[in-house]
């Protein structure tokens, strides 16, 4: 990935380098430029957003990844003023900043702008959030091509993994559970298109080489349930199959009701990569097997 991320990649700026997918970004990206920063709160505070002290265009950046955000479902709900003047008001004031300087912004969304009675949302399908994080989500979605004349990218990402043993992401969540005898609840309704944070890397900086603009949903065609995932982790790990306890979202009590099936369809990104490049995705299978082979005894 290295040779081609440096050929590929035009320089960006990380907005929110300190959170999870803005160090694993942080990490490669500075293998194009060296010299790249990352912002984290101290630098940036989408509280009160300022990018001048950065000092972009004296530094040659083209483009402004945001990935400062408050992400938690529940906490969106519970402060809905502060989230929203993070992942809304500072988050659109930040865009504004960027496209008067001429950057680019690339802004992460979610696929919780869809509302997930559904499944299968394509890349323009009507947005239609029904939790507070999803509808804030849909609120810059909505506006930031006005902002930018167009000059901007989106990229909707479904749930983000690693493979890192202890990072607490979806996988390794469940793996860890399993490995101390734990039993996972895993819900056959709630349905995703989960994606391996190096292949969101690396597509990423296909898109941003090649120009891509609009809303590209950014994942893997394959869509499964938390109860595919656990039953095949605790099959790896050779873990009995009580140890999964296959449920309904329906039973789950959550704060904030969680969407049932948010998958994607990556209809417009297959075709700009079967058109650039011979990319192809991580399958969720090997993922399982790398991940659950971290915590088999
Ligand atoms: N991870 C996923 O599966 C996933 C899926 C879909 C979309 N996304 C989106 O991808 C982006 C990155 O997600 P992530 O998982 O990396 O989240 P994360 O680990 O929670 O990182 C978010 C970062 O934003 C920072 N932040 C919060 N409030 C801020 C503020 N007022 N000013 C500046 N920075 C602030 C946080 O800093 P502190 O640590 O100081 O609070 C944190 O470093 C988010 O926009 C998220 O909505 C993520």
């Amino acid at each position: 990935m290295v040779m081609t991320l440096r050929h590929l990649v035009p320089k960006t700026v990380i907005i929110g380098a300190g959170g999870f997918i803005g160090k694993h970004f942080l990490n490669a990206y500075r293998q194009t430029h060296s010299d790249l920063i990352g912002t984290t709160r101290a630098e940036l505070d989408l509280l009160n957003p300022d990018i001048r002290a950065l000092r972009l265009s004296e530094n040659h950046y083209k483009e402004a990844l945001i990935l400062a955000a408050i992400p938690n479902i529940d906490r969106c709900e519970q402060e809905k003023g502060l989230s929203t003047k993070v992942n809304v008001t500072g988050t659109l004031q930040l865009i504004r900043q960027l496209a008067d300087e001429g950057i680019k912004p690339v802004f992460t969304s979610s696929d919780y702008v869809f509302g997930g009675n559904a499944g299968n949302y394509k890349d323009d399908a009507p947005l239609c959030p029904n939790t507070e994080y999803g509808r804030q989500k849909a609120e810059v979605e909505s506006k930031i091509g006005e902002i930018t004349n167009g000059n901007h990218l989106i990229i909707r990402l479904s749930k983000v993994y690693s493979h890192v043993k202890g990072d607490a992401t979806m996988i390794d969540e469940m793996a860890s559970c399993l490995a101390q005898g734990k039993t996972v609840k895993a819900a056959y309704d709630q349905v995703f298109c989960p994606t391996f944070i190096d292949d969101v890397i690396a597509v990423t900086a296909i898109l941003q080489g090649n120009g891509i603009t609009r809303t590209v949903n950014l994942c893997p065609s394959k869509r499964v349930s938390r109860y595919d995932i656990a039953k095949a982790l605790a099959e790896k790990m050779g873990i009995d199959k009580v140890h999964v306890d296959k449920i309904s979202l329906d039973d789950m009590v959550f704060r904030v009701k969680r969407p049932k099936d948010t998958s994607m369809r990556n209809d417009r990104l297959t075709g700009i990569l079967a058109r650039l490049t011979n990319y192809h995705f991580t399958d969720i299978s090997e993922s399982i097997g790398i991940v659950g082979g971290n915590w088999k005894k």
